[in-house]
């Protein structure tokens, strides 16, 4: 009976060793006939007598001390199952044993077959890794789980290395093979290598909108928010095209040296981009121009343009034009461009030397004196189109910066209509000597006029030629030359009371009539002493007093030394520190009646600037 049941019970270990996948054949019988004598009926006698559980023979591992258990002599005649592998002497071991690097049959079969053969030179990994097409060897248990292991070529997820990898029950199946954990089925995140664990339509979404990941941009990248870094999912990997679900959001951060245009954070929303996503384009710094200020700008040892945009580390270096200064000494005179597209430091600027004579000197003609070229660099001669269409001087007037003269209204007024005339019937002329235009004075520069700004309360005779100035304003600027440059305002009227003191000297200048009635050819100087208002009011004819209004000074002689008409517009300077400031502008004297063109003997008014410097402010911005 007992051996009855332990026979019965060696049957049922076989058989359940048979749900292994293990067929259990007659052959059985003679060991169990042979075991009779010494082993119980469960167990296999080896051949040095030695009892083995019977489930261990032919199982592909030695489990007799002598190895008896696994001879072709007892397991030749095994049939194994379709799915196990048979080992060359017949014993069946897992069909997963061929060629994985584990020697599975007792004879090293399931290891030396020709498909397991490496290709020559490139057996360097260890038998539990896994080489990739690039050579690297990964881990065995690396392939076929979803993630590119092999991150150079992913031959470790391909249709090829998985079709036939065999998933745990539980797991989830890619489909090329790979087996990944279920949980990550329609997560959200593809885990798949091809994404398959959040297809659509698998997940029922196809509706809900899903986006896919674009590639990174050029010069810069982006971030997944919730994807941490140790995430190495094709998602999380930022593999292009991978699947990336609604909120999805999606940070985008430049390279050093370019800066986002766009959107830094674009959502995926109902299955699409929110926003187009940002572009990296690369920091330059903003072109440096300057009307007063010589700018050279160096990239890395050689000369760049500074008219166009400049990158980052580019350096200018700063130095006034000729005849400009500084104001103020700024402390430095370089800039460079930072990696954040500005300059480190502002582009100052000059402002023009202004009131400086360059004297030759020339001999004494007539009353007044020669100027020579440059002597007096602000003066500028204004002409007007005669009948005849030749250009004829009419007025003279003052450099005040490069782009604006100072002049007298009359020069343009025309009485009969009560208005300013057009700017077109006039021309400038600078650094003049001779006063006829077709003369072209090496140093000369002419202008077209872009503006006449008469101030608004002059009305001519009307009102006594009150507020006789006006503003020129040069359709281009004069190139300020040792012959051209700008006479000094005293913006703050600091020295007025020094420069307009009884006596003291202020300078005029002009092609006015000369004592013999007729225009000078060549530009003359005057150096005519200030007069206080009451003297002159008291010594000039009644006449000729309501003409000197309040907002008029005197200057001048009573003994044929004088400004006379073809002067109007033109300055008086005072000297201060070798600087000329301008104080007046000449406006009226007496003409006297008959064929002289100027009562010589009388002190001439000219329009007080200082009044003025509000409306010239004002009007010259
Ligand atoms: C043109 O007219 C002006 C006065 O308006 C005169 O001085 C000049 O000589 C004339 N020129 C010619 C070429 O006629
Ligand atoms: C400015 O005026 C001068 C003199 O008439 C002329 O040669 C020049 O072409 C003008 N420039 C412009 C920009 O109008
Ligand atoms: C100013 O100078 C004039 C002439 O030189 C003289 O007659 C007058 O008295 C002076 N006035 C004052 C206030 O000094
Ligand atoms: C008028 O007086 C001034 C100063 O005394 C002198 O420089 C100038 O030559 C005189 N002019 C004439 C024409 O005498």
């Amino acid at each position: 009976m007992g051996g009855m049941l332990c026979y019965l019970c060696g049957i049922l270990l076989i058989i359940s060793y048979s749900a292994h996948g293990v067929k259990v054949e007659s052959k059985i019988h003679p060991y169990l006939r042979h075991r009779r004598q010494t082993c119980s009926t469960s167990k296999f006698q080896c051949a040095s007598g030695q009892c083995i559980d019977i489930t261990a023979l032919c199982d592909g591992s030695k489990d007799c001390d002598d190895g008896s258990d696994e001879t072709v002599r007892q397991c030749s005649n095994m049939r194994c199952p379709q799915f196990a592998f048979q080992c060359s002497y017949g014993a069946c071991v897992d069909a997963i044993a061929k060629c994985n690097g584990v020697t599975d049959c007792a004879d090293g079969s399931d290891e030396q077959l020709p498909s397991c053969a490496k290709k020559p030179g490139t057996s360097i990994c260890k038998s539990s890794e896994f080489q990739c097409k690039s050579g690297k060897c990964i881990d065995d248990t690396l392939v076929c789980d979803g993630i590119k292991d092999c991150r150079d070529d992913g031959s470790d997820e391909t249709f090829e290395q998985c079709r036939n990898f065999r998933c745990s029950p539980l797991s989830f199946r890619c489909s090329y093979g790979a087996c990944i954990d279920p949980d990550y089925r329609c997560d959200g995140r593809a885990q798949c290598a091809d994404s398959s664990d959040e297809d659509p339509v698998l997940c029922g979404n196809e509706n809900k909108g899903t986006c896919k990941l674009p590639d990174k941009p050029k010069d810069g990248k982006y971030k997944i928010l919730n994807c941490k870094e140790t995430d190495i999912s094709p998602f999380c990997l930022q593999v292009p095209d991978t699947v990336a679900p609604d909120w999805t959001i999606l940070e985008y951060r430049c390279d050093a040296g370019y800066n986002l245009i766009g959107a830094a954070s674009v959502p995926c929303v109902e299955g699409k981009w929110s926003y187009s996503h940002p572009t990296c384009v690369q920091v330059s710094c903003p072109p440096l121009e300057s009307s007063s200020v010589n700018i050279k700008c160096t990239y890395k040892g050689s000369s760049v343009l500074c008219g166009k945009d400049m990158a980052p580390g580019t350096v200018a270096s700063l130095e006034c034009k000729v005849s400009y200064q500084l104001t103020f000494e700024p402390g430095y005179n370089k800039v460079s461009c930072l990696q954040n597209g500005k300059w480190d430091k502002p582009l100052f600027t000059c402002t023009p030397v202004c009131g400086k004579r360059n004297p030759k000197g020339r001999p004494f003609i007539s009353n007044g004196v020669e100027a020579k070229v440059g002597e007096f660099p602000w003066h500028v001669g204004i002409y007007r189109y005669s009948a005849n269409g030749t250009l004829q001087q009419v007025c003279g007037g003052s450099l005040v910066n490069p782009s604006v003269v100072l002049t007298a209204a009359h020069c343009f007024w025309n009485e009969a209509y009560g208005r300013t005339m057009d700017k077109d019937n006039f021309r400038i002329a600078a650094g003049k000597y001779y006063r006829d235009w077709n003369i072209k004075d090496s140093e000369m520069q002419e202008r077209q006029l872009s503006e006449i700004i008469v101030h608004e309360n002059y009305r001519g005779r009307k009102l006594h030629f009150t507020s006789d100035i006006a503003l020129v304003k040069l359709n281009v600027s004069v190139e300020l030359t040792w012959a051209v440059l700008p006479v000094c305002v005293d913006w703050k009227d600091e020295y007025e009371r020094f420069q307009l003191s009884n006596g003291s000297l202020g300078v005029t200048v002009g092609w006015g009539y000369t004592q013999n009635n007729e225009p000078s050819t060549e530009l003359l100087t005057t150096n005519l002493p200030y007069v206080d208002f009451q003297t002159c009011w008291n010594t000039i004819p009644e006449t000729f007093q309501s003409y000197v209004t309040r907002d008029k000074f005197c200057a001048g002689y009573q003994n044929g030394t004088s400004v006379c008409p073809g002067d109007s517009g033109g300055g008086i300077a005072f000297e201060r520190d070798q600087k000329y400031y301008l104080r007046g502008i000449v406006s009226v004297g007496l003409v006297p009646e008959g064929d002289a063109k100027c009562f010589t003997d009388q002190y001439t008014a000219f329009t007080k600037v200082s009044d003025f410097l509000t409306w010239m402010e004002d009007n010259i911005r």
